[in-house]
């Protein structure tokens, strides 16, 4: 019996090369969590607080052993946080490690903790409120970015620069305008954080297992201890649900396709070829080889980490697709998805705001750019309409035709001669040259959320009252 033991657990000679003492080590290696879920440390204390305050408020331990128990974990807090903590990935994850800790500390009456109280419905309490927390800093930090775009989009409600559909110039735009187009992408990305936070406000802690418990806990009295608006209401479901881990990864992918479009643009505009913006050293590097280059390293990340936030949230959702109700471990892989995203989409949003605020903008290029490929075709056509009563099929043709005169004499649309144009259409009268300008292009586009500067202006109002 000893013998075929040790044979057990000695090294397995075919794949246990790497293990030094067989099977255990191998279980113990994919079983722990420690190495990742000590993040929650804090939220565990917290929450075991809470539950033990709770348990002797319903006398179901003594308020002596409570007392201990609080100070205990409170010792533990200051233990993990000056550093001086030794983890065990023996414990498996951080709630047995605090609480093989406890008992060490305070003797037998830690053994009285986890009354009415599992690990499963502990660890959608701890992780659920690092997510709540997780989702309060990305409010405020999506809140700074929108910040830095009203800040440019005020400063550059008049910039005139093209607009581009397929990459090709189309209409000219104010930069202010393109700038605002990033802050109601962001303020939505924001409002789902939101709802996120309202949707996830329910406490899981007192489900157990996954039935419930026979002691006469108070859900709602550690809901509210733990700042959550009242308890979930199915047991079953509070130890299966990672629901509030996805809607973050699934905001947080969608904000970092917002970021990684933002990324490209910027890519995009740094090039000599465009030349619309220079972003500031800081947030550029050169070239160990090429002296004249300045790369924007942090834009081409911020573009990348979307590829791996998108990974996490697809990551997570195939780890939940099969699994039966109510716990399996398998759940045991929400955290470093959660974690890894958490922390790429920390430093993108930090980025972006860091290079939106620092980066030139480069005008004089914007509105070059913004006068070449006849981007004010469109506001021809709409005046033949206006002005001159044609159908605007019709006025598109007679347009159509005056680009091809202008292509053909190598110019703009504006340095056409009247009797070019009248060439074209004989109601054309000189008033004309009043929208061919990129300038007078934008002030006439006064509809709502149109690129006219005064319209913008009314937008950055409209997000200033409201950011
Ligand atoms: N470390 C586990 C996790 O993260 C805690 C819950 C363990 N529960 C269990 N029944 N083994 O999911």
């Amino acid at each position: 019996m000893a013998d075929s033991n040790s044979e057990t657990k000695s090294s397995n000679q075919m794949w246990g090369g790497r293990f030094a003492s067989g099977p255990d080590a191998i279980m113990e290696e994919i079983n722990a969590s420690i190495g990742f879920d000590k993040k929650l440390y804090a939220q565990d204390i917290r929450g075991s607080i809470a539950h033990a305050t709770m348990l002797s408020h319903q006398g179901i331990i003594s308020a002596e052993d409570k007392d201990k128990i609080v100070h205990g974990l409170n010792t533990i807090l200051s233990e993990i946080e000056s550093g001086e903590f030794e983890y065990s990935r023996r414990l498996e994850d951080i709630h047995m490690n605090i609480e093989a800790r406890l008992a060490t500390l305070i003797g037998p009456a830690a053994g009285r903790l986890h009354t009415a109280r599992s690990r499963n419905d502990q660890v959608a309490l701890d992780f659920r409120l690092w997510v709540k927390e997780e989702l309060q800093r990305t409010e405020t930090a999506l809140t700074g970015l929108i910040a830095a775009f009203l800040d440019r989009a005020e400063e550059h409600a008049e910039t005139v620069m093209p607009g581009f559909t397929h990459l090709q110039t189309a209409q000219p735009v104010t930069f202010g305008h393109h700038c605002m187009a990033y802050v109601e992408m962001f303020g939505r990305d924001r409002s789902r954080v939101r709802h996120a936070i309202e949707h996830m406000d329910e406490s899981p802690i007192g489900a157990a297992a996954l039935a419930g418990t026979g002691f006469p806990i108070d859900r709602h009295m550690t809901a509210s201890a733990l700042g959550f608006a009242g308890p979930t209401r199915n047991s079953i479901d509070t130890v299966s649900d990672r629901d509030f881990a996805l809607e973050f990864l699934s905001i947080a992918a969608i904000a970092a396709t917002h970021m990684s479009r933002l990324a490209e643009e910027i890519v995009i505009w740094s090039t000599p070829q465009f030349g619309f913006i220079r972003l500031s050293d800081a947030f550029s590097t050169g070239s160990s080889i090429m002296p004249q280059k300045k790369n924007p390293d942090a834009a081409e990340l911020v573009r990348a980490k979307t590829g791996r936030i998108n990974g996490s949230l697809i990551a997570l959702l195939t780890v939940m697709k099969g699994l039966p109700l109510a716990y399996s471990k398998d759940m045991q892989e929400d955290k470093e998805q959660v974690f890894d995203a958490a922390e790429s989409l920390e430093l993108a949003v930090a980025a972006m705001t860091g290079m939106v605020r620092d980066m030139t903008i480069r005008a004089d290029r914007m509105k070059a750019a913004a006068g070449s490929g006849y981007s004010t075709a469109t506001d021809l056509a709409d005046w033949l309409v206006r002005e001159a009563g044609l159908p605007f099929r019709d006025a598109h043709h007679v347009t159509g035709r005056a680009v091809a005169l202008a292509e053909q004499k190598t110019c703009d649309l504006a340095d056409l001669s009247l009797e070019d144009l009248q060439s074209i259409h004989p109601s054309i009268t000189a008033k004309v040259f009043d929208v061919l300008t990129v300038e007078a292009s934008v002030a006439s586009r006064t509809s709502f959320g149109g690129t006219a500067p005064n319209e913008v202006r009314k937008q950055i109002a409209w997000w200033r009252a409201r950011n």
